[in-house]
């Protein structure tokens, strides 16, 4: 619980709409999935990615017909109330594809452009990430903390890859100088649950380049509840640039090595 009401009650709206879209794309995943792609030829999306964000945004109207919404396929609903919502329907579409159970409904509310509550749900797993500004973050309800790790040397480091060719041979060279002073690399395909699984001490730290407000609203806030630091380079807030996370007795260390390798260029 938080100390307003308000967050609460937006978040108990993410949640039943994030558990019921989820629902509706696991129970509808071995139907033949029409794929198209997006940005790039491995960028994909599926007719169920589309289906979802529907189902997410007439659900949140009809709760909240003032509210806006902006989605990663394509929701951009203007509203009056001064609550944006920010839906990624299945950040993890390439897992989603490949039946990898690791790709999550992500659902933040925005007051006044600052997100108050947030919501990442992997229906596979049946987790539910979920925490509201000034209230802490939780996984199905219980309490949650980023890892008490300081040293580099021991740091599992998650970590993501654009769909762009030329930015990930950039990404593979910087990944290759970072991978033999930390204790290894996860790339688990969905930056929502990377974000949700510092939150909960699963990894050390995170970083990506190229990240959608979509893939990062809602984890942002579970991570930093969870006791994260989340900033892009020199003390930029966390954005499309890169956004690294971690642990706040460790972001430094992370941050100084990573800002020589010039990880916002490609
Ligand atoms: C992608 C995933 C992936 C990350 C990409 C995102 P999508 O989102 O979060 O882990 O590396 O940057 O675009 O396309 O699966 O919704
Ligand atoms: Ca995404």
């Amino acid at each position: 619980m938080s100390s307003e009401p308000l967050y609460d009650e937006l978040l108990a709206l993410a949640v039943d709409v994030a558990h019921a879209a989820g629902d509706f794309a696991r129970d509808g995943r071995e139907t033949a999935l029409d794929v198209q792609t997006k940005t790039s030829s491995v960028d994909v999306v599926t007719v169920m990615d589309t289906a979802t964000e529907t189902l997410i945004t007439r659900a949140i109207l009809e709760a909240r017909p003032d509210d806006a919404i902006l989605g990663e396929e394509g929701a951009a609903v203007v509203g009056t109330s001064g609550v944006r919502w920010v839906v990624d329907p299945i950040d993890g579409t390439v897992n989603y594809l490949y039946r990898i159970p690791v790709w999550a409904v992500s659902i933040a509310a925005e007051l006044d452009g600052r997100v108050v509550a947030g919501v990442v749900y992997n229906p596979v797993l049946r987790e539910t990430f979920t925490a509201t500004l000034g209230g802490g973050a939780r996984c199905n309800g219980k309490p949650i903390a980023c890892s008490t790790e300081t040293t580099l040397a021991q740091t599992l480091l998650a970590t993501g890859f654009g769909y762009d060719s030329a930015r990930r041979g950039h990404q593979g060279a910087l990944i290759a100088q970072v991978l033999p002073l930390v204790r290894d690399i996860r790339r688990f395909g969905s930056a929502a649950l990377d974000l949700c699984a510092i939150a909960a001490g699963r990894v050390d730290a995170y970083f990506e380049r190229g990240l959608n407000p979509w893939d990062m609203a809602a984890g942002e806030l579970i991570a930093r509840e969870a006791g994260g630091r989340i900033e892009g380079l020199n003390g930029a807030p966390a954005s499309s640039e890169l956004t690294i996370a971690a642990p706040i007795g460790l972001f430094d260390a992370l941050h100084d090595l990573l800002a020589p390798l010039n990880p916002a260029a490609g």
